[in-house]
């Protein structure tokens, strides 16, 4: 079996007193992608947020490559490799799009070349100021910057939300590519769950800040009683019910 990248044990956090996450634990494995679903405000965001470093852990730990990392500060768990699209976008609109991409570069297999590679729509407005782009292209920014630090996991937030179908389309693909290149492992946050559990290998289903289903991405793709109970079922086009 593959070496664990990441595992979270009986993990408790939230923000000051209000406790959102818990007793969650997961594992992933090098290179390995894990669906993270749920309906709004269950505490999808804030998962992400602590294996950051970015909340109040209360309870449990969190090992990276084995090694407890839970009071590492969020700076160095970035330094380790662990990279995080927020699900706010954050470009920056002074710079153009190449600074954005190189202004927190790190070296690797992700760099301008292999990135317009993957995101043609990128390296044609790579001239253009961050805030002369698009919705759909600020968000393959924020990905693609992320993967110009070459981290071993890519913590993704809803990275589709908001975006036009050719766009999700476009961005769908580009993380498939990642993935079957096999230098990636992705924590993938997601509404459209469809995309999302045929991207990925795992997948959990939280409900209260609780881990309350875990199975193979394919498996839980035909169990559509589990995902309408627990998610609410997509149906092309219209937002999921919540
Ligand atoms: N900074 C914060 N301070 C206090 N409570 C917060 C903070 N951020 C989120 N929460 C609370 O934590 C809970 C989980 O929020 P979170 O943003 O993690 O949910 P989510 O599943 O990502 O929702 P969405 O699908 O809407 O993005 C909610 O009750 C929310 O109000
Ligand atoms: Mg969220």
């Amino acid at each position: 079996m593959a070496e664990p990248l990441l595992t979270l044990r009986q993990v408790r956090a939230g923000y000051g007193d209000a406790m959102v996450l818990h007793d969650v634990a997961l594992e992933l494995t090098e290179h390995g992608s894990l669906a993270v679903l749920g309906r709004n405000g269950v505490g999808k965001s804030t998962l992400l947020l602590t294996i950051m470093g970015y909340t109040q852990l209360r309870g449990g730990s969190i090992f990276w490559r084995g090694r407890n990392i839970s009071k590492m500060p969020p700076h160095r768990r970035a330094r380790e490799g662990i990279g995080w699209v927020a699900q706010e976008r954050e470009i920056f609109p002074s710079l153009t799009l190449e600074e954005n991409l190189t202004v927190a570069a790190r070296p690797g297999p992700w760099d301008l070349t292999s990135i317009f590679k993957m995101f043609p729509r990128l390296a044609e407005r790579r001239h253009n100021m961050g805030n002369q782009l698009s919705g759909g292209e600020q968000q393959m920014l924020a990905i693609a910057r992320a993967l110009m630090t070459n981290p071993a996991l890519l913590l993704l937030d809803e990275p589709l939300e908001g975006l036009a179908p050719v766009i999700v389309d476009e961005l769908s693909a580009a993380m498939k590519l990642m993935l079957s290149d096999r230098r990636i492992a992705i924590v993938l946050v997601e509404q459209h769950t469809d995309i999302a559990l045929e991207l990925t290998q795992d997948a959990i289903v939280l409900e209260r800040g609780s881990v309350v289903h875990r199975a193979p991405a394919a498996a839980l793709r035909k169990d559509t009683a589990t995902l309408d109970r627990l998610v609410g079922l997509r149906v092309a086009g219209t937002p999921a019910h919540t």
